[in-house]
């Protein structure tokens, strides 16, 4: 056969058996890599890919915040890092030491207890998509935050990193964060699930719980966060339930998060909070990390190989103690995790201490400032008439940002109260400064330096000697004192040990309300303290631990730039009697005698916050929801969509009315009171809110709906949400203790 007809048969061969690959063109890209194919698809095809060693590098830690990928297939190693406020700056390898970078600085945003003070799910989602740009850039797939337990005492140490008392504001606030974030490709890790309300016996304490109160008051914003938030990672919390640890923990991560909720995403334990092998094979964890380490700063070095879930669940496996079922299931999750982040091609770049995290860190922080009181209405400060101004307090100068534990950050600025005034006032008000009182003169933090100087020789006698007189004439005095993330002073690792204000504060407030009545404190801190003279001092505000823009802010609320718009996360109790918790004598708990365990008994249940006080009938010292604005709102004219309803869904509108003469914001808050029911409820609850911003005589009408779950209680004989018929009273109004519009209806 001659070629020219041998070379047209194979012509022809070829076209009749379909267009075979040749040499040159591109080879079939496997499943796993095929972007054309669902992810549930690619993961199985990566699992079966994988060797069991694979299987078992990708489910434990390899350094201090890394996992292993797969390389030989493509898997990028994973980078988680803290915290909930900022990208914090890198440690060594496997030390908790700094590794000394010069690229890492970040925006410290403001601390989660003033973003719930926000009331504003929208400034959420602009604090995830803010965080996650930052982690993006900084290479980090996911974020250890936010952190949703609830504010169960004043002297929890790490309320400032949560936010709040109430499950429904918690809920409302952590789900735009998790959808902001997780919208870039960047998971949120939730935590610390669930019932870490401790820091002194973190890792000791096993909390006993009515189911009432764990669904009702404990789980709503972890729930909301994985339901509606379709969080992808859940950190487990250090500390037990049900004599479990709960980084491993069949009830609440097998039962609960995985049956109940459908989690699909990945259980992250604790730094350090994983005890067991088998637990940790069978109750629900997924990743190891930090095991030997307490999380903070000890740790066995280099002990990747003997985590639980590392060589020695590998060898139990290749000795036939457990099949490859478990881990199976975790390393699905973890695939899933890996294709929702470092998988993900679709990712933009993020970016690092831009102008509009600034922007968003400015926004957070004066939108969350909460102006507790205002007697004769002393401010806002009158720029025009003012000539001098004394600030006092080591808060207005001390550095924020560094201290308070993992949520630690070396931030690029932060702008301290007193300079946020100095360059507020610069060239028309004299900014005059003493320092009041010695607070804490550290100024490191896990190798991170304020670079402050904080030093003094001086007495506290002699320190209130001077604010006193400098204090006369001026024409306002403002103090900035609180708390300041040190030991027991707000701070993971130790709860506080009294709810008074340390340091001799309370004498230098007392002495400068006494020099000079136009005196205004502004309290920094993450937790409510005792205000002894709450009735000399005209003006209050809650000023947060607000990052690096908060003496920006709280200059721009405190000369009325803007108008303050924050309410109470958390009720403000007047002393620690007047907490659930400490009345019942259930906070921390009792050793069970030989065990290193502590059970602490949750007597006050669902009755945390307002619930108690309504149910105590006491006043606190400021209200869940309270903060006033300086301009006045008027709400009005409720109605209810219906009188009646099967299906528990309710809207009920009103007007709201800025009836004052200048712009600002309120917040509308609807709580429900149900009349009758076969078991005990708190009086009222709070259900739906809606901030609406006015201009001066403007009014408009502002909707809330409810749905069924919002007259629900848990019913612990069926193990599910109950919504009895009956009549139940929507209470409408601008704070928990001002709820002036009323309405009744019924559930048939
Ligand atoms: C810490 C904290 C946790 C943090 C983790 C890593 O102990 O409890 O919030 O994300 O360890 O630093």
């Amino acid at each position: 056969m001659k070629k020219q007809s041998l070379f047209a048969v194979l012509l022809l061969c070829a076209a009749l058996t379909g267009c075979k690959q040749t040499a040159g063109e591109q080879a079939q890209v496997p499943v796993y890599l095929d972007t054309t194919k669902g992810i549930e698809e690619r993961i199985e095809d990566a699992l079966q890919r994988m060797t069991l060693t694979e299987k078992i590098n990708v489910i434990h830690a390899q350094s201090k915040f890394s996992s292993a990928g797969v390389k030989r297939l493509g898997f990028p190693d994973f980078w988680t890092d803290d915290g909930p406020h900022g990208v914090r700056p890198d440690v060594l390898w496997d030390e908790w030491e700094q590794a000394g970078q010069t690229n890492d600085s970040c925006v410290a945003f403001p601390a989660l207890t003033c973003l719930a003070a926000t009331w504003n799910p929208d400034l959420g989602r602009l604090y995830g998509h803010s965080l996650g740009e930052e982690a993006l850039y900084r290479g980090k797939n996911m974020i250890l935050g936010p952190g949703v337990n609830i504010y169960r005492t004043p002297l929890g140490g790490r309320n400032f990193e949560y936010m709040g008392e109430d499950p429904y504001l918690a809920s409302r606030m952590v789900v735009p964060y998790v959808q902001g974030m997780q919208a870039l490709g960047v998971a949120s890790c939730v935590k610390h699930y669930c019932l870490n309300n401790d820091e002194e016996y973190r890792h000791q304490v096993n909390v006993i719980v009515s189911d009432r109160a764990l669904r009702e008051i404990y789980l709503p914003a972890f729930e909301a966060a994985v339901t509606e938030g379709h969080a992808w990672g859940i950190m487990g919390a250090y500390n037990l339930y049900k004599d479990q640890h709960n980084c491993h923990n069949q009830y609440t991560l097998n039962q609960i998060l995985k049956t109940d909720w459908g989690f699909d995403g990945v259980v992250v334990s604790d730094w350090g909070g994983t005890h067991d092998l088998d637990q940790a094979v069978k109750n629900g964890l997924d990743m190891e990390f930090g095991t030997w380490t307490d999380g903070l700063t000890m740790g066995a070095t280099n002990a990747y190989d003997n985590y639980f879930l590392s060589r020695q669940y590998e060898r139990a496996i290749r000795e036939g103690r457990y099949t490859t079922k478990e881990l199976d299931e975790k390393v699905r999750r973890v695939l899933r995790l890996f294709f929702r982040t470092t998988m993900n091609r679709e990712r933009p770049y993020g970016m690092l201490c831009s102008e509009a995290h600034y922007d968003a860190a400015h926004q957070i922080a004066h939108e969350g400032i909460v102006l507790l009181q205002n007697e004769g209405n002393l401010l806002p400060i009158d720029v025009e008439k003012a000539k001098r101004i004394l600030v006092v307090g080591e808060n207005a100068v001390k550095m924020m940002t560094v201290g308070g534990g993992s949520s630690s950050l070396k931030a690029q600025h932060e702008i301290s109260p007193l300079q946020g005034l100095r360059d507020r006032l610069a060239g028309k008000v004299e900014v005059d400064y003493a320092r009041g009182y010695v607070g804490d003169v550290g100024g490191s933090y896990n190798g991170v330096t304020t670079g402050q100087d904080l030093r003094e020789e001086r007495s506290a006698g002699e320190l209130i000697a001077e604010a006193v007189a400098k204090a006369e004439g001026a024409d306002y005095v403002v103090i900035f004192g609180g708390l300041n993330k040190s030991d027991y002073q707000d701070c993971e690792g130790h709860d506080r040990r009294s709810m008074d204000l340390p340091y001799a504060q309370d004498s230098l407030i007392t002495a400068l309300a006494a020099a000079n009545p136009r005196t205004i404190y502004v309290n920094i801190s993450g937790n409510a303290v005792t205000m002894p003279w709450k009735a000399q001092v005209p003006a209050i505000v809650q000023g947060w631990f607000i990052g690096s823009e908060a003496g920006y802010a709280l200059a721009s609320v405190l000369v009325g730039d803007v108008c303050p718009s924050g309410k109470l996360p958390f009720t403000w109790p007047n002393s620690l009697q007047e907490v659930g918790a400490h009345a019942l004598g259930a906070f921390p708990g009792t050793w069970r005698e030989g065990t290193g365990i502590i059970d602490e008994e949750y007597k006050e249940g669902i009755y945390v916050g307002y619930r108690w006080a309504d149910r105590q009938q006491l006043t606190p010292c400021f209200a869940f929801g309270h903060g006033l604005s300086y301009t006045t709102f008027e709400i009005s004219d409720l109605r209810a969509s219906r009188k009646t309803t099967s299906d528990g869904n309710m809207s009920f509108t009103v007007n709201v009315r800025n009836t004052g003469d200048r712009e600002g914001a309120e917040v509308v808050q609807l709580y429900i009171h149900d009349v009758e029911s076969s078991v005990e409820r708190p009086y009222k609850e709070l259900k739906a809110f809606q901030k609406v911003s006015l201009k001066p005589g403007e009014s408009r009408d502002v909707t809330l709906t409810i749905d069924r779950r919002a007259l629900s209680f848990w019913d612990e004989e069926n193990g599910d949400w109950k919504a009895e018929p009956g009549d139940f009273v929507a209470l409408v109004g601008n704070a928990s203790d001002n709820l002036p519009c009323q309405v009744q209806f019924a559930l048939k």
